[in-house]
């Protein structure tokens, strides 16, 4: 549980931006599943809000859709009485130490960062301040709870670097408060490729056709394995760097059937693309079906998220207040 100082913390969280795709699964949730069962870790996970605000979204439906975002989770594998789960809004102290964590961040590190200038061409004319400090509100998400370890995919290693060094520079300045915490990347599916472009990693705002969401119908599933873009030649090979279309779709396959990609590669030589497109489609069906039934019963149960939401918001504020209070001992506030 929460605030137990043996052990090591595990925190992680996810935006609430309408889609969870097997891309944000494999890289990030599925290995979130697995951590809260290890008796070694304490593990917090939250829905972020407050960062799913620097992009356009709908203010009328943004409950719905934390709401959903929450479902998605629990469905997918999060067990209220294995880990905590909250919203980033509902602890005020992720806005107040971000400010303070704004005033040793350098202008020159936020404007080099990878994500901020893939959104900053993506939406142009919409370049908002909060784009640009985007890795300071992760940073304080993941200071605040004294965070050992930071299950990710392979895109958000970058901010928890950058999270360390604000860690090290706030205790120089300061004292120290923060512990440093290291990305835990999964070894394979880290990176999950569009499905209509494999330079690409799997996003939600590349088209529909390049991502298979969690809870996608049946036949969508079929539909996109089967248009999924390949190569032109004939061979079941993994080799990501010449072959990335047919090398993710067999990683994609390795994840969800728990079976060697060699052993895959084996069953599929000489045989042509379709044959593994086909069963590709029915290995990610047969998984997800259970995930599919456990969120239609959430569905039907709003109390018991309700429930699981606010116990969760209860034990975060505590250790929020907690470090929020150091913070202001050590920056002179009181
Ligand atoms: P986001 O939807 O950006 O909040 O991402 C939630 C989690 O999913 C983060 O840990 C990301 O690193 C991870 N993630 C997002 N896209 C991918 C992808 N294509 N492959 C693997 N992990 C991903
Ligand atoms: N930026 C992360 C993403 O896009 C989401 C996130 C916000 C996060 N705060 C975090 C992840 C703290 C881990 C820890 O996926």
């Amino acid at each position: 549980m929460a605030g137990d100082n043996s052990k090591k913390i595990v925190f992680s969280g996810i935006q609430p931006t309408g889609t969870i795709h097997i891309g944000n699964y494999l890289g990030a949730i599925k290995n979130w599943a697995e951590l809260q069962n290890n008796p070694d870790y304490d593990c917090i996970f939250f829905v972020v809000d407050l960062h799913a605000m620097t992009v356009p979204y709908d203010a009328l439906h943004f409950q719905t859709t934390i709401h959903n975002a929450v479902l998605d989770n629990l469905a997918a594998g999060l067990d209220p009485k294995k880990c905590t789960i909250f919203i980033q809004s509902q602890i005020k102290e992720h806005s107040e130490l971000t400010w303070i964590l704004n005033t040793i961040t350098p202008l020159g590190e936020l404007q080099r960062m990878t994500q901020f200038k893939e959104k900053a061409e993506e939406q142009k004319n919409e370049i908002n301040a909060g784009l640009l400090t985007y890795p300071v509100l992760q940073a304080a998400d993941i200071l605040l709870y004294k965070t050992d370890f930071v299950p990710v995919g392979k895109d958000q290693e970058q901010h928890v670097e950058f999270t360390r060094t604000l860690a090290r520079k706030f205790n120089s300045k300061f004292g120290e408060i923060f512990k440093e915490p290291a990305a835990l990347i999964p070894r394979v599916g880290a990176k999950i490729m569009s499905l209509t472009d494999p330079s690409k990693k799997m996003s939600k705002s590349h088209g529909a056709e390049s991502y298979i969401a969690l809870f996608d119908s049946d036949e969508a599933i079929r539909r996109k394995i089967k248009i999924a873009v390949t190569d032109s030649e004939k061979e079941t090979r993994y080799d990501p760097k010449n072959k990335p279309a047919i090398s993710n779709l067999i990683t994609i396959y390795h994840l969800f059937a728990d079976q060697p990609i060699k052993e895959i590669e084996k069953r599929y030589a000489g045989k042509g693309y379709a044959d593994l497109k086909k069963d590709l489609a029915e290995v990610i069906i047969d998984y997800l079906k259970p995930l599919r039934q456990k969120r239609e019963k959430l569905e039907k149960n709003p109390d018991y998220v309700k429930n699981v939401l606010e116990q969760g918001r209860q034990k975060a504020q505590k250790i929020a207040a907690a470090t929020m209070l150091e913070v202001k001992k050590k920056t002179g506030l009181i």
